[in-house]
């Protein structure tokens, strides 16, 4: 009779908790050490042996029940108030989104630049071979010019004895030469594209950076025609800046006359690119006749561009595959 009553009493109270901590506490009311259920165990030895084989089966079930009951209760309302735990007004999360690398961006717009004053975009091997690379720019073995250019050569494999030497491209020149080889003037190129020196690094040296070449030929392609093409490009490269130029007389064995440009940026001169009229020889050896022919050819440091643009003091930066330098931009 007792027990009947304990039952009801329990599933009353059950049905009526609210929350967990509630619930926590019946358990304990009734099933906890001394709990009422666990009193009633403990007086069943009291009992005559008959009543015991009587009740003590209903209070074992009785127990057995409430502790289903009371775990699936507090299961299921530890769910309900997780659920209410989100907060639907706090704010979003944000989530970091990736970046393009300086270099990315001033490739792209370099080639945008050179894309509306009608020049097209292409691009050469980064392993060369000696003769891309500088004989047929007018730089034979044993010339003293090949010194300006500090050269990776790749281990020949002794089973390819009368190959040539091949080599890590020192510059984008050699994209002059493979262009020509295979097209007819007038045409105008830009080729970017990355370059090797061997070289110790310093914040202004990189074993391995990135170079724009230019390349325009035509019947009548002048000095002049350059520094047009030239001056354009940087006016657009560094817009809203003012921008002076000057050109210095330079040697590039590939260019006749070769000429240094020097831009004026926020009152300091820098020098950024090397050019000249393509040399005669350059021309015979692409196999165009020079009397036919003329034209201009640049190269310049895609890394030293972006280091003026963004104002980054040393070129290994763009190497360090450092995320905190890349999330600038
Ligand atoms: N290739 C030269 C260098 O890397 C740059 C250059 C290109 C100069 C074209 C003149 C004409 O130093």
């Amino acid at each position: 009779m007792e027990i009947e009553k304990i039952r009801k009493e329990a599933l009353a109270e059950l049905e009526k908790a609210a929350n967990a901590a509630s619930i926590e506490k019946l358990q304990v009311k009734y099933l906890g050490r001394k709990g009422e259920i666990s009193l009633l165990l403990r007086t069943l030895k009291d009992l005559s042996v008959e009543e015991r084989r009587h009740t003590g089966p209903k209070l074992q079930s009785l127990k057995n029940e409430l502790e289903g009951l009371f775990s699936n209760r507090l299961s299921v309302n530890k769910e309900v108030s997780r659920e209410k735990s989100v907060d639907l007004t706090a704010p979003g999360k944000k989530i970091s989104r990736g970046h393009l690398h300086p270099l990315t961006l001033v490739d792209a717009d370099i080639r945008k630049i050179f894309l509306s004053m009608n020049f097209s975009v292409v691009e050469g091997p980064e392993v060369e071979t000696e003769y891309y690379n500088f004989d047929a720019l007018n730089v034979p073995e044993f010339h003293p010019a090949r010194e300006m250019w500090d050269t990776f050569w790749l281990k020949r494999d002794p089973a390819q004895k009368n190959e040539e030497k091949l080599l890590l491209r020192t510059h984008t020149s050699p994209v002059q030469i493979r262009y020509m080889e295979k097209n007819e003037p007038p045409f105008q190129i830009i080729a970017p594209g990355r370059t090797f020196r061997y070289e110790a690094t310093d914040a202004s040296h990189e074993i391995n950076f990135y170079q724009l070449e230019g390349l325009m030929v035509g019947k009548s392609v002048s000095l002049a025609n350059f520094k047009f093409v030239v001056e354009e490009f940087f006016k657009k490269f560094f817009a809203g800046q003012k921008i002076e130029f000057r050109y210095r007389p330079s040697y590039f064995p590939f260019v006749e006359p070769g000429v240094e440009v020097i831009i004026k940026l926020n009152d300091k001169w820098l020098e950024v690119m090397g050019a000249g009229m393509v040399h005669s020889m350059v021309f015979e050896y692409a196999g165009y006749n020079p009397r036919d022919w003329q034209g201009f050819a640049f190269g310049v440091g895609i890394d030293r561009l972006a280091m003026i643009k963004y104002k980054i003091p040393d070129i290994r930066m763009f190497y360090s595959g450092d995320l905190r330098f890349i999330k600038q931009f």
